[in-house]
């Protein structure tokens, strides 16, 4: 196993991500062997540590994690702290001196990678002071990689991406969307382009409809004043399923590689059709949810979150691209918080079989097939299919192929940010977002939201905590004549 270089620059050190998700998957890595005697972190924020303390937090973020004490005070002392205001350009004078020693130290051969792990609206004074004060090395690569939310709107993602941009090139930035290193959402490419019986249906000629679930059975939590700004539609539908529906629909790429396969996401991206007010009104659905007895909080009432508050925890909708693979087949998404269970989905519902001649109990339709990805919480996939019920009956009835990935492998499998930051170390840019990608997902989540702006409270349904969310939702399939595959247990 190869051992990779470089140095890491986490701005945000000190804060939830970097000890939730960074420091295991730097381990992680350590612990593969990916990472092992050439590799630093600095580690900067505002409060004043001491290198020493900095190390027990590392190793304090690693409770659980496999391997020996030894072995990971021997990985935390590869973390240096420097307390910083990331708005005072002095700092980074003094970083750029801590960056090139350790470079010497480690023989890091002038790689850098710059893991932004703080709030949105330090990005662009970030990249500006980096560059200002030299802190790019001249030899090596230099890396840019950029938390979500990557904007807010349209205007203030292209602001960020401009301001960044004056630092890095599109080729340097690395835009996370973790939900782009999950298992399943990296198998979608493998099924859909190497198994012919898949391949050669995945058009309009031959499924009805596609749907995505990513519900979440909490409610708020801690993060109500992010959530207060953002709401489900930016938090989720943004991002997460909007890379779905293009690894999903996407042709197939003219190459394995980033270029192409971001090429083609973004080209399927642009197709979807665009909604005029009045349209957003009839395919969005956007709802809060309310508690009580045994059901908690209402979301009005957590703390942190407004009263009279309008944002959002739920919100289904109906999309459509417009091209030759795809016109007439709605995709309908749906995400929110406080559903019954906590699952991510996709189903893929295939067009029903025409002229049945086979007898079926009680005369009822031939079941459609469906083919299921469960991302999360378990792995794997079924397939819906049908066949002759077991007996004397002659009767069609529908039976379920299951495949779940295998425990024991999933268990060794890294988690999603360790397998990105391994990308990121490999220059592999294909589970990482584009600019394009993220300007059409853009373009078409501000027309949604202008209508809700505009709207306040009017058009925002309750639903009941540990429900599937307001009925309106069931309302955008039933007036097709379809309904949710996916229906909370
Ligand atoms: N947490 C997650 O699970 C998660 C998941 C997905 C995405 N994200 C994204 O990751 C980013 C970080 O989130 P987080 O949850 O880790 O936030 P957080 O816990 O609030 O951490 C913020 C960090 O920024 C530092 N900081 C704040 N102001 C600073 C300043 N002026 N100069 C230098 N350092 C400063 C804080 O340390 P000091 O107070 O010591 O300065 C702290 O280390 C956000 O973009 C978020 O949207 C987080």
């Amino acid at each position: 196993m190869t051992e990779e270089r470089a140095l890491f620059i986490i701005f945000g050190g000190s804060g939830d991500l970097a000890q939730r998700k960074l420091y295991p998957a730097l381990y992680g890595l350590y612990f593969q062997g990916r990472l092992a005697k050439h590799f630093a972190v600095i580690g900067t924020a505002r409060r004043p540590w001491t290198d020493d303390h900095y190390h027990e937090v590392v190793k304090q973020s690693l409770v659980g994690a496999p391997g020996s004490a030894h072995q990971k005070t021997e990985f935390a002392e590869h973390f240096y702290y420097q307390s910083h205001d990331v708005t005072d350009a002095a700092h980074y004078v003094t970083l750029q001196k801590l960056a090139s020693k350790l470079n010497l130290q480690y023989q890091l051969d002038g790689n850098r990678i710059f893991y932004m792990a703080m709030a949105p609206r330090f990005f662009a004074t970030i990249a500006e002071h980096v560059k200002s004060e030299q802190l790019l090395s001249p030899d090596g690569y230099n890396r840019l990689i950029v938390e979500k939310p990557f904007g807010r709107d349209y205007a203030s993602a292209k602001q960020l991406n401009d301001d960044i941009s004056q630092a890095f090139s599109e080729e340097q930035i690395y835009r996370i969307d973790h939900y782009l290193g999950k298992e399943m959402v990296q198998d979608i490419m493998p099924l859909r382009f190497t198994n012919p019986f898949l391949e050669n249906v995945w058009s309009n000629q031959f499924i009805d409809n596609i749907q995505i679930t990513l519900a979440e059975d909490i409610g708020v939590e801690e993060r109500a004043g992010y959530y207060e700004t953002a709401g489900a539609l930016r938090d989720m539908v943004q991002n997460h399923i909007f890379q779905i529906i293009a690894m999903l629909t996407m042709e197939k790429p003219s190459r394995y590689d980033a270029t192409a396969i971001h090429e083609a996401k973004r080209a399927v991206l642009a197709a979807i059709k665009p909604y005029t007010p009045a349209q957003v009104h009839t395919n969005f659905v956007r709802g809060q949810y309310v508690g009580g007895d045994n059901l908690g909080l209402s979301y009005r009432e957590e703390d942190n979150i407004a009263a009279d508050s309008t944002v959002e925890t739920y919100v289904a909708g109906r999309v459509d691209i417009d091209n030759d693979r795809w016109r007439g087949v709605p995709i309908y998404l749906r995400t929110g918080k406080k559903m019954p269970a906590k699952t991510s989905r996709i189903d893929i519902v295939f067009k029903p079989t025409k002229d049945n001649i086979l007898p079926t109990t009680g005369n009822a339709p031939v079941r459609a097939n469906v083919v299921t990805l469960i991302i999360e919480p378990d792995t794997g996939m079924h397939i819906t299919l049908n066949g002759k019920e077991i007996g004397v009956s002659d009767a069609v009835s529908p039976f379920t192929l299951d495949h779940a990935l295998d425990k024991d492998e999933l268990a060794k499998a890294p988690e999603a940010y360790q397998r990105l930051l391994l990308n990121i170390l490999e220059g592999n840019k294909l589970t990482f977002t584009h600019w394009d990608e993220l300007a059409a997902s853009w373009h078409f989540i501000d027309a949604v939201r202008n209508v809700w702006d505009n709207d306040k409270a009017d058009g925002l349904a309750f639903y009941p905590s540990e429900t599937m969310g307001p009925k309106q939702a069931d309302e955008l399939l039933s007036r097709d004549y379809r309904t949710w595959i996916w229906q909370g247990k």
